[in-house]
């Protein structure tokens, strides 16, 4: 009897999957990837691109058993494109989920949309500290500056250094991590100087000259990832690689998409971040070698891991909310947890920006290639910016 009414369900449930072939197509999850993948930004992009498709690619194209489907889209690094692509892919695709957002203000200006609409936006790059308090449906997978800058003011502190020079590009991140290092580093009694940077072609070789001028035992620099290679040519230029000037920063700088074009220049160079594509894990070994298998050698940078993580997050939430975007999706996302190529993260519940491991790194060389070699952890840390507003 039992035998019998369990055929007879698995009968009927067939009847109603041959029927419903059209519906159950129609029914695919859709999420719509926003990047840079043109101008100057564009390695961003790549990087993101490449993790996602990496990630769907090991984990199938089938979730709760929906069919995921990824629709990437170009912004060039505008926020006006990016905001008119989020809100054609919400109006017409019927996006569950958006996600990408390679800069600051990419990020923030579809934050509105997501808002309105109640569609998720995982932010996989961007890092200004505010961003998540831009919509309730932001989620971020990337770090915040603040977040990677306290731990290097707190190393200088340590090691004997007093006076620092930062140099900055002038917009969002570059603002966070300029007074998140100048607070941490003078509460511990040294000395800061701040200089600031266009974000748009910049020429860094007037501001290198200041920093010439005042012999600082260390230049802060935070550029964003893809700029680290023009900042280390003149910082060659101008003969600050002979002046005995530590560089130190948050590890966009030597971002390991192009670390190891920089040459000798970078080596030494000391900074702090959450990711490096020379982190000692069996988790990111095999996620380094099949994303280089899947790219002709491409190595990850920070970039591409906030990607594959953001991908894991929604592929998790959707699981749980059984493939269910909206507000059922962002609430299936907070507090999750789980073992990413960088290390542990997860989703703090209250800003929905992801608590990590950062760690202090400095570039050497490893089997003839250089690498952001990894020699302290400080664990499970959040957004100080939003940490301080909720004490
Ligand atoms: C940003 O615009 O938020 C951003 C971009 C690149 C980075 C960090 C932050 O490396």
């Amino acid at each position: 009897m039992r035998r019998r009414t369990f055929m007879g369900a698995a009968g009927a449930a067939a009847v109603t999957l041959a029927l419903s072939g059209a519906a159950l197509a129609q029914e695919a999850v859709k999420i719509g990837l926003i990047l840079p993948m043109t101008g100057p930004f564009a390695s961003t992009g790549r990087q993101i691109e490449a993790a996602a498709k990496l990630y769907m690619q090991q984990h199938g194209d089938t979730v709760a058993g929906k069919k995921i489907q990824l629709i990437l889209k170009d912004d060039t690094g505008v926020a006006d494109v990016t905001k008119r692509l989020a809100q054609e892919l919400i109006v017409n695709d019927k996006i569950a989920v958006m996600a990408g957002f390679g800069l600051t203000p990419l990020a923030l200006a579809p934050a509105p949309l997501a808002t309105q609409a109640k569609v998720p936006q995982v932010v996989m790059a961007a890092a200004t500290a505010t961003i998540t308090e831009a919509s309730p449906y932001i989620v971020r997978t990337s770090f915040t500056l603040p977040q990677a800058t306290v731990p290097m003011a707190e190393w200088a502190a340590k090691n004997d250094i007093k006076k620092v020079v930062t140099l900055v590009s002038d917009y969002g991140p570059g603002i966070d991590a300029e007074k998140a290092f100048t607070s941490a580093f003078t509460a511990k009694g040294g000395q800061v100087e701040n200089l600031r940077v266009p974000l748009a072609n910049p020429d860094f070789s007037p501001f290198l000259q200041k920093v010439a001028d005042a012999k600082p035992d260390a230049l802060f620099v935070f550029v964003p990832s893809g700029i680290g290679a023009q900042f280390m040519k003149q910082f060659v230029e101008r003969g600050l690689d002979k002046s005995g000037i530590k560089l130190i920063g948050p590890g966009d700088v030597t971002d390991d998409d192009i670390l190891n074009g920089m040459g000798d220049v970078a080596l030494g160079a000391i900074t702090t971040h959450h990711y490096s594509a020379a982190h000692d894990s069996p988790e990111n070994k095999s996620f380094v070698e099949a994303f280089k298998k899947a790219n002709n050698g491409m190595r990850p940078n920070f970039m591409a891991v906030g990607g594959y993580d953001g991908m894991h997050l929604i592929y998790e939430g959707l699981k749980k909310t059984n493939g269910q975007g909206g507000q059922a999706l962002i609430d299936a996302m907070k507090g999750m947890s789980w073992t990413s190529p960088r290390g542990p993260v997860s989703i703090d519940p209250q800003t929905r920006d992801i608590v990590q491991n950062i760690y202090v790194r400095k570039v050497e060389r490893k089997d003839g290639e250089l690498y952001n070699v990894e020699f302290a952890t400080i664990p499970n840390v959040k957004d100080p910016v939003k940490a301080a507003k909720s004490n």
